[in-house]
């Protein structure tokens, strides 16, 4: 079924054409005055213009024409030309009826399939996960829930960051400390070992004991530097024990990666990094060069992306340093090249929008030198800093790189601090459910902000039951669903029923909202913006606690009423867990 407003918008444009005018001015939009009314078309203002009348004429012809369809409760033009019009509860009730006996509520999904692959999570190997890729994680699962939902096929790629210095200073600092180990002889032909020779703590620890020492301004740093460099280059040359322990650092990092992202419920189809793109290298180089679209500069190996419309700078994008080696572009180019092999019809990236600028380059080149063919939609969805509440990126107390684990811990606590006061939990019960309502809250705070917004990480509001957050939405599924609950266990078989015609203004508001599902999903698919979904479940759960506050549901007299309400908390129920289930997280059964 149509959007509700569509709906609106065909009855207006009917008017307008009745009226001898353009249909084209029929557009319906939500009031921005609610207390005067529900809807406006502001169209007699630019058909005046045409037309050579007052709006206000023009408005008065059109609420003429369709002031006696049973959309409206109310309509009238307003001066200088506006229409402001409500719709009638008869006409609210029965559009969610028929929403509810609809599959997916009426929502009409898009008739293509189209195919995509989305780049996000973007974890550095070694390096513990920290809230810097929360968001990527975040806001790619759920990008990727609605676009399946909305009947994409879809795959999730994790892009590891698995080729950087990073391999070089772990094998340096590996070397100086098990010299014995069969990875540094070069002259060694057997296996290697199965088992790898460091755990992930002691890996997390290597890393950063490798990287500070690097950096060290004394002889001793820079040559250590020097030797990783040296490292990172053999191994990207295929050196046999390098390669062997590349593949140790992959399987223990991946591991642990897996289990955070699990406890994010964020998961991936493919476990691809940058290593992955390394043998398609040479040949893109090649054909590049080959093509004339490669050229050297100051020794560098660059490709012109600047276009005659650009507004902004926009340096050549770097193929291959002087030295020959390939850099974090020429990765995430290869890396096309191999993901077009699958043909997909759209590549969706989402990452930190200081990338921005990065990700033109490449899309550009990607297009130019014809490795991403014209028809197919390179996306960047660039999100903003998780800040704290000095407005600096979010930090630990100590003012150290925030774990992702000590995150998710440290909310998970609070969230349970909270629920152990409701006296009816088991223990169990309640860590279950802090864990729950926690991932609520640190979702919803992230996806509730617009993508490319910075936003402050304010852990009290976010756990808050109150105001526009996760538990506050959770709050009142839980709520629905104990209703449910109680009535059903009064012997009442919950068979369906149909919901009540709307009465009170608040049940009408309860319907209103509902309505606003059609619209809401298809502008969240449309803009890639889970916000969308976020502020339309904001709005139905008001609505909701509204109408459950002013209306007597299971103490209803009348049984056919009462089963009318019921049927309704069950599409409101519903309607809210498909939403939520779209924004990466689950509802308990108490809190
Ligand atoms: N590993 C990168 C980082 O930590 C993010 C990767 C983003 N994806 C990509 N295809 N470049 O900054």
């Amino acid at each position: 079924m149509k959007e509700l407003i569509k709906e609106l918008e065909k009855v207006m444009k009917d008017g307008f054409k009745e009226a001898g005018l353009d249909e084209k001015y029929g557009t319906v939009t939500v009031s921005n005055r609610p207390d005067l009314c529900e809807f406006q078309c502001n169209g007699a203002m630019a058909a005046a213009k045409e037309y050579h009348k007052a709006p206000f004429q023009i408005a008065e012809e059109v609420v003429e024409k369709v002031k006696d369809n049973e959309a409206f409760e109310s309509i009238e033009m307003v001066k200088p030309g506006f229409i402001n019009f409500s719709v009638s509860k008869e006409y609210i009730t029965k559009y969610v009826e028929t929403m509810r006996n609809s599959r997916d509520f009426g929502l009409e999904k898009p008739d293509t399939r189209e195919k995509i692959i989305m780049d996000y999570g973007g974890p550095n190997v070694a390096k513990p996960l920290h809230v810097g890729h929360l968001r990527s994680a975040i806001i790619g699962e759920s990008i990727k829930r609605i676009l399946r939902f909305m009947g994409h096929d879809v795959t999730g790629d994790v892009h590891l960051g698995d080729w950087g210095l990073q391999m070089g200073l772990i094998i340096t600092e590996l070397k100086k400390r098990r010299p014995e180990l069969p990875y540094f002889d070069e002259a060694y032909e057997g296996d290697y070992p199965k088992e790898p020779p460091f755990t992930i703590s002691e890996l997390e620890e290597i890393y950063p004991t490798a990287s500070a020492k690097s950096k060290e301004d004394t002889d001793e740093g820079r040559a250590y530097k020097e030797e990783a460099l040296k490292a990172t280059n053999e191994l990207q040359k295929g050196r046999r024990g390098y390669r062997a322990l590349l593949e140790h650092i992959l399987s223990v990092s991946v591991t642990d990666l897996k289990k955070n992202y699990e406890r994010l419920k964020v998961s991936f189809d493919l476990w691809n990094g940058e290593s992955t793109a390394q043998p398609y290298i040479p040949d893109m180089v090649q054909k590049m060069k080959d093509d004339g679209y490669a050229y050297l500069s100051d020794g560098a190996l660059v490709v012109d992306v600047k276009e005659d419309t650009d507004q902004k700078e926009m340096p050549p994008c770097m193929i291959l340093k002087s030295d020959g080696s390939s850099l974090y572009n020429t990765t995430d180019l290869a890396t096309l090249v191999f993901r077009m092999k699958e043909h997909p019809d759209r590549v969706i990236y989402v990452v930190d929008k200081r990338q921005d600028l990065y990700f033109e380059q490449v899309f550009r080149c990607a297009k130019k030198t014809g490795i991403v063919p014209k028809n197919v939609v390179l996306d960047f969805i660039g999100f903003g800093t998780m800040n704290g509440k000095d407005g600096k990126p979010f930090k630990t107390r100590q003012g150290g790189v925030m774990r992702l684990s000590s995150l998710l811990d440290e909310i998970t606590d609070t969230m349970y601090e909270k629920i152990v006061t409701n006296q009816t939990m088991t223990e169990e019960e309640a860590r279950e459910t802090a864990d729950i309502v926690a991932l609520s809250a640190i979702k919803y705070g992230d996806l509730s902000n617009q993508a490319a917004k910075d936003y402050i990480f304010d852990v009290d509001r976010f756990t808050s039951f109150e105001g526009n957050t996760g538990p506050y939405i959770l709050y009142t599924i839980v709520r629905i669903k104990s209703i449910i609950k109680k009535y059903e266990e009064g012997g009442n078989d919950g068979e369906d029923h149909e919901i009540n015609p709307a009465v009170s203004d608040s049940e009408k508001g309860l319907y209103l909202a509902l309505a606003g599902y059609q619209e809401a999903m298809l502008s969240a698919c449309a803009q890639l913006a889970p916000h969308r979904v976020c502020a339309y479940i904001y709005e139905l759960s008001n609505a909701f606690n509204k109408f459950y506050h002013e209306t007597k549901i299971l103490s209803c007299e009348d049984p056919e009423l009462k089963k009318g309400y019921i049927s309704l908390l069950k599409m409101t129920e519903a309607v809210l867990e498909q939403c939520i289930d779209l924004l990466g997280f689950s509802a308990p059964d108490k809190m």
